[in-house]
């Protein structure tokens, strides 16, 4: 049994009322009703700490980075490279150029699969992914497996409990795979994988991983030594940070040895008409002008979530997650995904003869916000034989009344469908 050694256990008293009270949006009606924030496995809200910072950059640091030797552009060089080291330090990274700031998750498995991919991926190899992987963890893949003629593999998920069928495991992870690459979280199942103990595997065959923390970042505390892979990425706007910025780390060996993925300025050491010389990472991986605004307002949304504790937030989501599933499994006609023990801050369900997309749209007339579709993962979708849930996701400013108020509405929503 492989068993998650990075799921926090520690916590401490921390005033969630208090901290709800940092984030303005929340504090609206909508369609007549107090608003009930459930879709933050999609995007999280933003407290006030880091709409600020943002808007003080703008009204008062605003310039290119590492071009100018201007006043602002110090400034903003300053605090541009300052939010690298935050991250690094956000998730125990040896060092700042191990970091690199790319558009979000996506951009940082494209980045990797192109750039690292047409290097170590040739014909014959294989891919291995999970079955619960989105899109982001996917699409990438498939493409460098077009060009290249490399095979995808992918362990299976068990059904509606949504864990990975490690089974299969020593099938599935041999020598020929070349990367691995998996979520920590599943952003419709909850499942929270053991990525700790499976990079573990991947590095004794000599395999190359990447680990999806696009559920976890903000969630749980990350330490990249301990996880043990060899690329992580993750966004900024699920975990209370700007959209449009995310992170990249890589083991910097790794993204040493990596060609450029896109070309512009800032990467280049020298340009002539026919041939330019690089620069290390990461900045060799940053052309153009980055989103410097995106990148300082990450900074502050990861003092914000330190300060209250990663430990604290992943206990806080479980404890509403769990809330909720017992409370959705009491109800007649609910089908329910994901892990019973151990899930993430999020709840994937059906209810009997009703569309996902009906569920949240009457949830949303009665203020209530959830997801609903096939959340990017519509293999998954397939395997277990749906075309889509409802999904409600937790974060740290979620309450217990606001599970009740979500479980009263789908009560409702029975009632009305006659379900
Ligand atoms: N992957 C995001 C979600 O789960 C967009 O909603």
């Amino acid at each position: 049994m492989i068993t998650d050694t990075t799921i926090p256990t520690q916590s401490k008293k921390i005033d969630w009322a208090k901290l709800r009270a940092d984030f303005p949006i929340l504090d609206q009606k909508v369609h007549g009703h107090p608003l009930v924030y459930l879709d933050n496995a999609a995007s999280s809200q933003k407290p006030r700490a880091v709409i600020d910072c943002v808007s003080n950059y703008y009204e008062r640091d605003n310039a290119n980075v590492h071009r100018g030797i201007h006043e602002l552009s110090n400034r903003a060089t300053t605090a541009f490279e300052a939010s690298r080291q935050r991250v690094a330090t956000f998730i125990n990274a040896k060092t700042p150029d191990e970091i690199i700031f790319t558009r979000g998750t996506t951009e940082g498995i494209n980045l990797v699969a192109q750039s690292w991919g047409s290097k170590n991926i040739k014909a014959g190899d294989k891919i291995l992914l999970t079955e619960m992987e989105h899109h982001s963890n996917i699409v990438p893949w498939q493409l460098l497996a077009e060009r290249t003629g490399a095979k995808l593999v992918y362990i299976p998920v068990t059904g509606d409990e949504g864990l990975l069928d490690l089974s299969k495991l020593d099938q599935l992870l041999t020598p020929e795979v070349k990367i691995f690459a998996l979520t920590h979280i599943s952003n419709s199942l909850g499942t929270v994988n053991p990525v700790a103990e499976l990079c573990e595997r991947a590095r004794k065959l000599g395999v190359t991983t990447l680990v999806d923390a696009a559920q976890s970042a903000g969630h749980l505390p990350l330490d990249v030594q301990k996880i043990g892979c060899d690329f992580l990425v993750f966004s900024g706007h699920k975990i209370c940070g700007p959209t449009g910025i995310g992170v990249l780390w890589g083991r910097q060996e790794v993204l040493d040895a990596m060609p450029p993925y896109h070309g512009g300025g800032e990467m280049i050491l020298t340009v002539d008409f026919f041939k330019t010389t690089y620069k290390k990472a990461p900045h060799r991986f940053e052309a153009g002008t980055p989103d410097i605004s995106g990148v300082i307002g990450l900074h502050a949304a990861l003092d914000y979530l330190d300060a209250i504790g990663r430990d604290n937030i992943f206990k806080h989501d479980q404890e509403l997650a769990s809330y909720a599933y017992d409370q959705l499994a009491q109800l007649q006609g609910v089908r329910l995904f994901g892990p019973k023990i151990g899930r993430a801050g999020l709840v994937s369900f059906l209810l009997d003869d009703v569309h996902a997309h009906d569920v949240v749209t009457v949830a949303d007339q009665r203020g209530v916000a959830l997801r609903g579709g096939h959340h990017c993962n519509q293999p998954l979708m397939k395997k277990l034989g749906i075309a889509s849930t409802a999904r409600a996701s937790f974060y740290f400013y979620n309450t217990r009344a606001e599970v009740d108020r979500f479980i009263e509405v789908i009560r409702e929503i029975q009632k009305f469908f006659g379900a």
